[in-house]
């Protein structure tokens, strides 16, 4: 799925996310300088290009082969030697590729690891890439009912259903009870994500053919149901609309981090 549409371009408005999980990284760590952090579902390499460039030791993985091609080029182009595995984060012979080199300090995963559906193998599986006392440290969106990315699709997807979507992961309570088992310390924050698009029409057609999770519920309509979906998104997006035409808002998410006991 994470093939379609164009995910450079989203990863691309998620880099002040990563810098707010690697912000986080570093407070909890004491800095991220020889620390070994590996990038969990890491897609165009966003935290994993941001986290050598602040020292880190790097490996990213992800299981869409189209999107590691792509952070490999842009970490070549920046001069960073990371290291990427292709795989399932749900799998533990993922796990043990990822940390070949030796256990993770660090398991950082920017609105990642939250879209794997076999939650509690994935939750093992970062547990198991972890050192006794390394940090893991992720960011969830919180439920979109009235957000604009997600409340147009309503009729045609449960885009809010627990089993499709990764919101599951921001309640401090679900996230708890699936840490625990191996992780202590947990620690929630409510944090915003802000947006900006110079138009309703052009945040509707980015959606339509940039987000792949919006392009893949686009891929199941029929071309009427398409193009009234447009329109949802187009009286979505304006209500957001500034005084200079401009459409801005913001998303909840969560930032939590959590010991490897
Ligand atoms: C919303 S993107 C986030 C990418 C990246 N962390 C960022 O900050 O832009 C979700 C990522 O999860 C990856 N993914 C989904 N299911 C996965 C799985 N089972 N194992 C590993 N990666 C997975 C997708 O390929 C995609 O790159």
């Amino acid at each position: 799925m994470w093939a379609r549409g164009d995910y450079t371009q989203v990863g691309e408005r998620l880099l002040p996310m990563g810098a707010v999980l690697l912000d986080a990284c570093e407070r909890a760590v004491g800095g991220l300088t020889a620390t070994r952090l590996v990038d969990a579902a890491c897609g165009v390499g966003n935290v994993a290009l941001q986290a050598a460039a602040r020292g880190a030791t790097v490996t990213g993985v992800d299981l869409t082969p189209e999107l590691l091609a792509l952070a490999a080029d842009r970490a070549d182009r920046a001069g960073h030697q990371i290291d990427w595995v292709t795989g399932d984060l749900a799998d533990p012979a993922t796990a043990d590729r990822a940390t070949s080199r030796g256990p993770a300090d660090v398991v950082a995963s920017c609105a990642g690891h939250a879209f794997v559906p076999d939650t509690a193998a994935c939750t093992a599986a970062i547990a198991q890439m972890l050192r006794s006392g390394g940090l893991f440290a992720y960011t969830a969106w919180e439920r979109w009912p009235d957000d604009p990315f997600g409340r147009p699709l309503a009729p045609y997807v449960s885009v809010c259903s627990p089993d499709l979507m990764p919101f599951a992961w921001a309640d401090e309570q679900v996230a708890g009870a699936r840490l625990t088992p191996f992780f202590d310390d947990v620690r929630v924050e409510h944090r915003r994500h802000d947006w900006e698009f110079a138009s309703a029409r052009g945040a509707a057609d980015w959606v339509m053919h940039v987000s792949p999770l919006h392009v893949a519920v686009m891929e199941g309509l029929t071309p009427a149901e398409r193009a009234a979906l447009r329109g949802r998104f187009v009286d979505a997006f304006t209500e957001h609309v500034d005084g200079d035409g401009a459409v801005r808002w913001s998303t909840p998410y969560v930032l939590v981090t959590a010991r490897r006991r």
